[in-house]
């Protein structure tokens, strides 16, 4: 069931074990209520994929998930025809001497359904249930696969030629997202809600951990929350994520780390940092000026 207030939405995430802002959840609430995409934006690994599992969760449905990629085409997004088992049933006709119909021929058996198909479906599973759909990465697909996600978006319908036109009943939830790698078309953020998804607060960021690492122990879960929080003020290629913090949180509580010190960070900076030029950066001064934030 849709939650009846922004409250309601806050508390039923965290059920899901996802801790959002109260912007955040005021767009998903919104985007439920008023039957509208929410385009998702933000730095890899604050959330964005999450919020759609953790959304499907809290509709008591499977998520589907379109992962966009440069050729996208709607034969991997939206239908394609099994023509393999198509043919074998024309030979099976044709071998009892009869004439097979387009009918026939062209079943919901013989429909390979992509997820955009999917979405305007029921799920099998939870029927009553409102379809959750992800379109990840949005920035990575064409322009042209935009602009047909932008009339499927606009009747969540679509017609087959030889099948007929499936239209949803309710439109499901979109939640769509980019990593910015390019501007997204306008026409298509115009149809949606927009949120920016930023890093989280730090008490926020406490309960994620509390929430996704509970083997490191409540101090290391602080103190590593701190240090990171205080990397992220320095001017890194790439900040670490929330994704970040957490395998951090796990790592060092596989390490038997009790207490953050300087040796264990530099040991273990790999898993927070991606980039050689920020493992430069981040030198035994910086480590030791980072590790002197309260915690
Ligand atoms: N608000 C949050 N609550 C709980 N877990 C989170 C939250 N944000 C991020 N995470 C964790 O970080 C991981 C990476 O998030 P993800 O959604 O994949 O990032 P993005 O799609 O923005 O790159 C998730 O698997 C989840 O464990
Ligand atoms: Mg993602």
């Amino acid at each position: 069931m849709d939650p009846a207030s922004i409250d309601e939405t806050l508390v039923a995430l965290s059920g899901q074990q996802y801790f959002a802002s109260r912007e955040l959840a005021t767009g998903l609430f919104l985007a439920l209520k008023m039957e509208r995409p929410l385009f998702l934006e933000g730095e890899p690994g604050v959330g964005k994929t999450e919020l759609a599992k953790a959304a499907a969760g809290v509709l008591g449905t499977q998520m589907l998930r379109l992962q966009c990629y440069e050729g996208l085409d709607t034969a991997s997004a939206l239908y394609e025809w099994d023509y393999p088992r198509q043919i074998m049933a024309l030979r099976l006709a044709e071998a009892a001497g009869e004439q097979p119909s387009n009918d026939s021929l062209y079943k919901s058996e013989f429909l390979l359904k992509r997820p955009l198909l999917q979405a305007l479906m029921p799920d099998p599973l939870n029927p009553t249930a409102r379809r959750v759909l992800l379109i990840d990465e949005i920035d990575r697909a064409d322009e042209p696969f935009e602009a047909f996600l932008l009339e499927l978006l606009s009747d969540f319908q679509v017609s087959i030629p030889e099948y007929g036109t499936v239209c949803a009943e309710r439109p499901p939830l979109v939640v769509m997202t980019s990593n910015r790698t390019r501007e997204v078309h306008d026409a298509l953020k115009r149809r949606c809600l927009y949120q920016w998804i930023g890093y989280p607060a730090r008490d926020v960021e406490l309960q994620i951990v509390a929430a996704r690492a509970p083997e490191a122990s409540v101090e290391l879960q602080a103190r590593a929350v701190a240090f990171v929080h205080r990397l992220r003020t320095l001017d890194l290629f790439k900040a670490p994520g929330v994704a970040e913090t957490i395998d951090w949180c796990r790592a060092l509580a596989a390490l038997s780390v009790s207490e953050l010190d300087p040796q264990s960070v530099q040991d273990t900076l790999g898993v927070l940092l991606k980039y050689q030029d920020d493992l430069t950066r981040v030198d035994a001064a910086e480590i030791a000026q980072c590790l002197a934030a309260p915690a």
